[in-house]
């Protein structure tokens, strides 16, 4: 379990700025892009994570980091069941991303902060956050074991992390019908609209190469969060796994 290994990458620092360039190249259309390739059943996953986090949104003057938070759209559906007296903040290290999530935001009116900051090394004190969630961000981590440790680090004791990922379906047939789509129909769809062939090609060969979800939950309790759970949605193409620190 290391990280990310985008084509050419040799390095942490080459797979990182991989990833940071792909965003940067996809950002005007990734909504459209997301919304399209999913049949719009992004927006029920992040519907139900935002429910299901919705106890440590509510809990007293609450702070919650949406990392990974590229446009937005979780950090806003977050927002929408947060207590009033909630700070929110939405983290990502791609610049262009971040700019069409604050777009949306003065659009909608939404009380979100939003900063750029690199995941492996967020600039928050020890056990500062009641929850932090990441929606299709922590599979493009150049390293995955670092990155846990650095939730672990920031997330306050009691306070849960929530990783929503693209997952390996458990049912062979379906898992051949959905490798089928994300291997052929998806890149080239993705690529069509996008003007980016290559960021939907990296798309399926990095959930080919990402842990299942049974091996994702061991890691998280390996890094020391508690009480790991996860919860399989759409036939196990994407899994919402949740953990308390310490
Ligand atoms: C697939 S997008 C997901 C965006 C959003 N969470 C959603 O649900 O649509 C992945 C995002 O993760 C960000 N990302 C990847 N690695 C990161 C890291 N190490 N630190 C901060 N952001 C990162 C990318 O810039 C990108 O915006």
């Amino acid at each position: 379990m290391q990280g990310t290994t985008p084509p050419g990458a040799r390095t942490e620092q080459e797979a990182a700025a991989y990833v940071q360039r792909m965003f940067s190249r996809v950002a005007r259309r990734y909504d459209l892009l997301n919304h399209l390739l999913s049949f719009q059943t992004d927006r029920y996953w992040r519907f139900r994570t935002a429910l299901d986090v919705e106890p440590f949104l509510r809990r007293p003057r609450s702070r919650v980091l949406d990392l990974c938070c590229g446009t937005g759209d979780l950090a806003l559906a977050l927002e929408r069941r947060a207590a009033g007296d909630a700070l929110l903040i939405g983290g990502d290290f791609c610049r262009p991303m971040l700019e069409e999530a604050r777009r949306k935001q003065r659009r909608r009116g939404a009380r979100i902060e939003w900063i750029e900051c690199d995941g492996l090394q967020l600039p928050f004190p020890p056990g500062s956050l009641d929850l932090v969630t990441i929606a299709f961000g922590f599979r493009n981590f150049a390293n995955y074991r670092a990155g846990l440790a650095e939730l672990r680090r920031v997330i306050k004791p009691g306070g849960m992390l929530a990783i929503l990922e693209f997952s390996t379906p458990p049912n062979p047939v379906f898992r051949a019908l959905y490798r089928f789509y994300s291997e052929t129909l998806l890149p080239a769809l993705g690529g069509w609209i996008s003007g980016d062939r290559g960021a939907y090609t990296y798309l399926p060969e990095s959930v080919k190469k990402f842990p299942n979800a049974e091996r994702l939950a061991a890691e998280m309790e390996a890094a020391g969060f508690t009480r790991v759970r996860f919860r399989r949605m759409t036939f196990g193409i994407v899994a919402l796994h949740t953990g308390l620190s310490g």
